[in-house]
């Protein structure tokens, strides 16, 4: 059900991608309540957020007295969530400070609802010693900081200071209200790729962008889960909340699998785990030969997934992925029965739309007494259904 944001713009050339979240957040089914400072109004017109949002925008502290109420109080209480963005250092400095001298310092100083700030401006300004104390204080005050990005920056410097993307500024606001429906959840999550070295230089690997399990590690964190991200080498960023830890090698991610296991409900495989190693690892880098090379001899690596089924206690909920190319629910039943994971994630790795790498996903979840199958979608929806299904799985057994 859609709820009331409170979106502040304060005046910064960034206030462009604010008018796409506000677009963004209406389409979600919001009810995006905008004020906008008197320097805002100089980069962007009340008149294109009120055609976004399909709502009066707020500008002026006093309305004339035939649209009299306490404003700052009624707009302060309606919201759910509160996002001022762009933020720039002076309205910072103003909400460090205590000042409520327009109306959305006021709005800010009276609302109750967790307020999200995403600071925009030139990089010296964003790394000028008042500033970052005035944004430590308002951490500390509960508010919460929506980093800025490095890049171009629209003065022509390069650095920090960047507002990012609608997108983001989206997600962040979707986080705060989600159902936190796995706060009593302690989850691990395994992802990306393993790399089995050769020598210095080479390695063996697959192509797993770790997207899967980064998505299941986001969406589990959003929804109130303590995460523990065991990852390969990816190009991803961990989700806000979640402790990451790097491995390279499968032996070290069965280490770090192992030491991790105590006191979690639910353990997710997502990881793409080199089955075989080169036997012998070669301390020189290997020259360029007059004849082929073929004798790479191959190791079988540990099995990370039998052996936290070994080690595992009743409760906790040991969820398998199976990758696949081809007959995939055929294969999927044969491995839930070998590998007896309580749930196995089927997916399809032989199609551009779906598995490695891709973006959206679709396969099937197969339980004791379930088969679910998950049509295509984004990997955060489907990370979303293999979540709810773990939900109900560890319901079932006590936990
Ligand atoms: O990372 P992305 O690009 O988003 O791609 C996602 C994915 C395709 C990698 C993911 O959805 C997926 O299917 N992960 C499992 C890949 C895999 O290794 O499948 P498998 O069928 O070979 O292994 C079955 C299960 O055993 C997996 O849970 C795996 O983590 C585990 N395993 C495998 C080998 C091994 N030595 N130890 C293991 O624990």
């Amino acid at each position: 059900m859609g709820k009331n944001i409170l979106l502040g713009i304060t005046g910064g050339i960034a206030a462009y991608k604010t008018a796409a979240a506000a677009s963004a957040l209406t389409k979600l089914g919001h009810n995006v309540l905008t004020v906008m400072t008197e320097s805002a109004c100089e980069f962007i017109t009340p008149m294109t957020l009120q055609s976004l949002t399909g709502n009066p925008v707020e500008v002026e502290m006093f309305s004339p007295p035939e649209r009299f109420e306490v404003k700052h109080i009624s707009l302060a209480d309606r919201a759910d969530v509160t996002l001022v963005a762009p933020a720039t250092g002076n309205f910072i400095g103003k909400l460090a400070g205590g000042i409520a001298d327009d109306l959305l310092s006021t709005i800010i100083m009276a609302t109750r609802s967790k307020v999200l700030i995403a600071p925009a401006m030139n990089v010296n300004m964003y790394q000028d010693a008042s500033l970052q104390e005035n944004l430590a204080i308002l951490e500390e005050r509960g508010y919460q900081i929506i980093e800025p990005e490095s890049g171009y920056l629209a003065c022509g410097y390069e650095g920090s200071g960047r507002m990012p993307e609608a997108e983001t500024l989206v997600k962040r606001v979707q986080e705060h209200l989600a159902v936190k429906d796995l706060s009593r959840f302690k989850i691990l999550i395994t992802a990306g790729p393993t790399r089995e070295p050769l020598d210095p230089v080479r390695f063996f690997s697959n192509y797993s962008s770790g997207r899967m399990g980064y998505a299941l590690a986001e969406r589990a964190a959003v929804r109130g889960a303590e995460v523990t991200l065991i990852s390969g080498p990816t190009a991803l960023d961990p989700p806000p909340g979640v402790r990451l830890i790097g491995v390279e090698q499968a032996r070290e991610m069965k280490e770090i699998v192992m030491e991790e296991l105590a006191g979690k409900d639910a353990i997710i495989m997502a990881a793409a785990v080199a089955d075989y190693r080169p036997a012998d690892y070669q301390e020189e880098k290997i020259k360029k030969q007059e004849q082929e090379l073929n004798q790479v001899a191959l190791k079988e690596n540990p099995d990370i997934l039998s052996a936290v089924r070994e080690n595992k206690t009743e409760e906790q909920v040991l969820v398998g992925f199976a990758a696949e190319s081809g007959r995939i629910l055929e294969r999927g039943r044969d491995k839930f029965r070998s590998k007896a994971p309580d749930m196995l994630v089927v997916n399809d790795i032989s199609r551009s739309d779906r598995g490695f790498a891709a973006e959206t996903n679709a396969g099937y979840i197969l339980t004791g007494d379930k088969e679910l199958e998950l049509s295509l979608r984004s990997k955060i929806k489907f990370a979303e259904a293999v979540l709810d299904e773990i939900k109900e799985l560890a319901f079932q057994a006590g936990g």
